[in-house]
């Protein structure tokens, strides 16, 4: 049995002979034993596929440690703070937040709890390494539902890349109305074709407002208003902050995103075409901000900033945590590596440009004390 199996069993078991794109993604990256995340395989970083911002260098998460401090001041979250994160990888950032509350930030470093939720056993594994040194409670979750079913906090949570790996439906505007991408067989791999919308998709579909140009493809995340209802069952009080690529839906559905946003990442190569590697690279889609947003409000998340991330990072202080140094050799030197990231996490034609960040709040009514929402320089 492989995933190519799998699929195939499920698209004959069906008497359309085809699965809706969105199930397809899911299989790909989420069947139990074949999804790209659930395989033991490195993913992000130099021997995965793709790197992320939090890969890039430890000046993304010392700079995010300083931000939640802040909020955890602002929203009167203390003395208990806590942290969770959603979909954190490797661990890296959850790590490199720690390492820098334990040096700047003692006290509330000793009387902070960290939470992880994280879909990939590999993943959960990794985090688990990533984590041994610090010895703060830690408690880990396979799901977000499964979090807040049993916990309520007090605190911040944090995603960075979480939302873009959400299994997407994916559609196309005609002259005769809304069709459906499938996902078919077609020699020894698959293909797509057109076909009827699904029942929930046709109903958000109905409701979307807005004039799309005929030609146009869009992803549809059915799942975000459930994920932002759990996000809000989990949060009793604080903030929520998200990092993706991802915009909103004015950006999103104008003719020159015809093509709509979905990429694949395989061995640090990026491209458009999901049925290349099933189970052994990434598949993504931008995330829609707009929705993110409206749910959220639905369930009392009050968004207090939305912008880019070079920006967000540069209120937060990312510029002063660059190093002055006598270095030659770019090679050895750790302070020029460091001074690189930094401009890497603000580059605007890489992360800083095209990554978003969203702060919503919830029975906090404190902006003061928050530096990313100064208004220091250009979103
Ligand atoms: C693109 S990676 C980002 C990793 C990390 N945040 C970083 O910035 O390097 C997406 C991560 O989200 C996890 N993930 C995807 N869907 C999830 C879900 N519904 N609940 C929890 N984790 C999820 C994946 O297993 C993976 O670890």
């Amino acid at each position: 049995m492989n995933l190519y199996t799998v699929i195939r069993e499920e698209i004959a078991s069906r008497p359309e002979r085809a699965i809706p794109f969105s199930r397809y993604m899911e299989l790909a990256l989420y069947h139990p034993v074949y999804g790209y995340y659930m395989s033991d395989k490195p993913k992000v970083g130099k021997s995965g596929d793709f790197y992320t911002s939090a890969s890039v260098h430890p000046v993304f998460g010392e700079t995010l440690a300083d931000a939640a401090a802040e909020m955890w001041r602002a929203g009167g979250l203390l003395p208990a703070p806590v942290l969770v994160e959603i979909g954190g990888g490797t661990g890296a950032l959850c790590r490199h937040i720690l390492d820098r509350l334990q040096m700047a930030e003692p006290d509330l470093y000793r009387s902070l709890t960290v939470m992880l939720i994280e879909a990939s056993p590999y993943h959960r594994r990794l985090q688990e390494e990533a984590l041994q040194a610090h010895d703060v409670p830690k408690l880990w979750f396979a799901s977000l539902a499964e979090a807040a079913e049993h916990q309520r906090i007090d605190g911040v949570i944090l995603s960075n890349e979480w939302l873009d790996a959400f299994p997407v439906h994916v559609v196309e505007r005609s002259g005769a109305g809304w069709r459906e991408i499938w996902v078919t067989e077609k020699g020894d791999g698959f293909a797509e074709q057109r076909g009827e919308v699904t029942p929930r998709l046709a109903e958000y579909l109905q409701a979307l407002k807005r004039d799309v140009p005929n030609g146009m493809r869009l992803e549809v995340n059915l799942e975000l208003e459930q994920a932002a209802t759990d996000v809000s069952r989990l949060l009793n009080r604080g903030y929520v902050v998200t990092i993706d690529y991802g915009d909103t839906e004015e950006e999103l559905y104008h003719p020159s995103r015809k093509n709509g946003t979905l990429m694949c990442y395989y061995r640090h190569q990026a491209h458009e075409d999901p049925f290349a590697h099933p189970g052994e690279e990434d598949i993504t889609a931008h995330v829609n901000f707009s929705a993110w947003k409206r749910y959220g409000e639905r369930q009392g998340l009050r968004e207090v900033a939305y912008m880019r991330q070079d920006k967000f990072l540069m209120n937060c202080g990312l510029l002063q945590k660059a190093v002055a140094h006598n270095d030659r050799d770019p090679f050895t030197s750790i302070a020029m590596k460091r001074n690189r990231a930094i401009l890497q996490l603000i580059d605007p034609a890489g992360l800083g440009g095209r990554f978003r960040v969203m702060v919503q709040a919830k029975e906090v009514d404190a902006k003061a004390g928050l530096r990313f929402l100064e208004n220091g320089f250009p979103s």
